[in-house]
């Protein structure tokens, strides 16, 4: 029997999902699984979930705007989508039943330790930029890696009262965009979260001389590769890592548990993925 696993989203023809499993479908040579796209509309997003392996699926990836539709619609989480209200993988358990995962985080982290190897969390605080969903999944993250404290810079500060409040970050505190050379004294890291820096859109323009020499500078927009921010920093002389890892890594669990190989994030799946980047 065919193992056939989809992502999720409306719309979703540009996931580069399935450029990356069916990558390590054919490296791994696993014959009977399939990986494809199902452009799901929001209001049968729910339904749809509920009924994944009725539909023919034994798992998901989930995206843009059903994540946390996801959430709500599965009975059973691990303790990152309970924690982030939001899903991002479902798998069937060895039970049968479907279950929520969320690997946004693990991800994120997963990138930097390939990319930065000396880079630690614990060694000094992190400066968050945005407060969304993919915020929310990098500071739960980080906070679980040992960052000593997170500092959350966002145009709408109440957003960043939320995120602390919903996730329950014990070091955080929200730094008024105003005051974001306060926020980045003494950081050991420096992520933008915002959609600022994608193709089309403003660069974050926040001045980098007061952030410590040390700190890594890293990006999840990788639309360009390297965004203004990237470019500043590495000039300045910090360490930078680009977003695509964190799409890359993200996707490692899932396979895993679908198909029972850990997959490898190589150099080769990277530019397999720029390169469609490129095409596009
Ligand atoms: P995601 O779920 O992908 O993280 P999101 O929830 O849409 O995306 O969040 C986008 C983030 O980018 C938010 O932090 C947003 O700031 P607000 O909460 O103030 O809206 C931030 N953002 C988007 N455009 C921005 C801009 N022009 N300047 C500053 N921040 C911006």
């Amino acid at each position: 029997m065919t193992r056939r696993v989809c992502v999720i989203g409306w719309p979703v023809a540009h996931s580069r999902s399935p450029l990356i499993h069916n990558h390590w479908i054919a490296e791994y040579g696993i014959e009977d699984a399939e990986y494809v796209r199902f452009a799901v509309a929001p209001d049968g997003a729910g339904e749809t979930i509920r009924n994944l392996q009725a539909l023919g699926y034994i798992g998901a990836n989930v995206t843009v705007p059903h994540k946390e539709v996801a959430f709500a619609a599965l009975g059973r989480h691990d303790a990152m989508a309970r924690r982030l209200k939001a899903v991002n993988t479902i798998v069937t358990l060895a039970d049968g039943g479907l279950e929520g995962r969320n690997t946004d985080g693990y991800g994120f982290i997963a990138n930097l330790k390939d990319r930065a190897a000396r880079w630690r969390a614990d060694k000094g605080p992190a400066v968050i930029l945005g407060a969304g969903g993919a915020a929310r999944a990098i500071a739960a993250a980080l906070e679980d890696e040992g960052a000593p404290e997170i500092r959350i810079v966002n145009r709408t500060a109440g957003r960043a009262e939320a995120l602390i409040e919903e996730i329950g970050l014990k070091s955080a505190r929200v730094i008024p965009a105003a005051q974001t050379a306060k926020a980045l004294e003494g950081a050991g890291l420096l992520v933008n979260t915002t959609t600022l820096g994608m193709k089309g859109e403003n660069d974050v323009e926040i001045d980098l001389s007061p952030l410590p020499q040390t700190a890594l500078v890293t990006d999840i927009v990788y639309t360009p590769l390297e965004t203004g921010l990237l470019r500043r920093a590495r000039e300045a002389g910090h360490e930078t890592v680009d977003g695509l890892g964190m799409l890359l890594h993200q996707a490692v669990p899932g396979f895993e548990a679908w198909f029972g190989v850990r997959p490898e994030v190589t150099e080769e799946l990277r530019r397999l993925v720029l390169a469609d980047i490129a095409g596009k």
